[in-house]
């Protein structure tokens, strides 16, 4: 049976989030922040494992922690380029907040790490939803830094830890901004038996 009413406004707020780096202040604070980050916790979690962990990176406190991220990309490569740097040390220090990714994973569990991380990419997700819903944005950004262990360890996280990257998170300055979406037909199909899927976007590939 086919679903004719319109979208709910749930729906069209997820249909309409985009990510943004282009944020200006403020960032969520306190318990609506903390709400917000809630909403990771709600996440499908195999095991009940909880491999959440976010570290909050607010107001003046950014700079440093954007040193200790160029400080671990240079443990990892000691040439690593100056205007890399550069451009981490700004992008860091001038987001109005972030919100770093980390991943508790156990590892030999028979809950696959595959699934660990796929439940934090879950609850980063939310996130980014919970972010949106309140009129805040931000944008998931990664690096080499994410398995750095010095890094993961000067965070609070243990060896077999990782990072699943990080939030830059504030008020888009270019909200309402639409994005192009691909079509959904060409990334779903309706199973038949006998029959194989086929895809449209396996066309882009050839
Ligand atoms: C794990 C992960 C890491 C990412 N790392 C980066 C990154 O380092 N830099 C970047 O510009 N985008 C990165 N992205 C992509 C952006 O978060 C975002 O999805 C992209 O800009 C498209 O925006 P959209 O979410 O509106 O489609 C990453 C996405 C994921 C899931």
């Amino acid at each position: 049976m086919q679903n004719k009413s319109p979208p709910s406004s749930s729906l069209d707020m997820l249909l309409s989030r985009v990510s943004t780096d282009a944020l200006q202040e403020p960032a969520p604070r306190g318990e609506t922040l903390e709400l917000i980050l809630a909403t990771a916790l709600r996440a499908p979690d195999h095991g009940k494992l909880r491999p959440w962990r976010y570290i909050v990176v607010q107001g003046d406190q950014r700079p440093a922690f954007a040193r200790e991220i160029v400080a671990a990309l240079e443990r990892r490569d000691p040439d690593v380029p100056d205007e890399k740097k550069q451009k981490i040390l700004k992008r860091f220090s001038n987001a109005p907040a972030l919100i770093v990714l980390g991943m508790s994973l156990r590892m030999g569990h028979k809950i696959p790490e595959s699934e660990q991380i796929m439940a934090t990419a879950a609850g980063t997700m939310n996130i980014l939803n919970g972010l949106y819903a309140e009129g805040f944005g931000g944008i998931w950004v990664s690096g080499a830094y994410c398995e750095e262990p010095e890094l993961v360890r000067r965070l609070g996280l243990a060896p077999a830890d990782r990072l699943a990257g990080i939030l830059m998170v504030g008020t888009p300055k270019d909200a309402g901004r639409k994005t192009r979406r691909p079509e959904i037909k060409d990334y779903m199909a309706y199973w038949h038996e006998g029959e194989i899927p086929v895809f449209g976007a396996a066309k882009e590939a050839e």
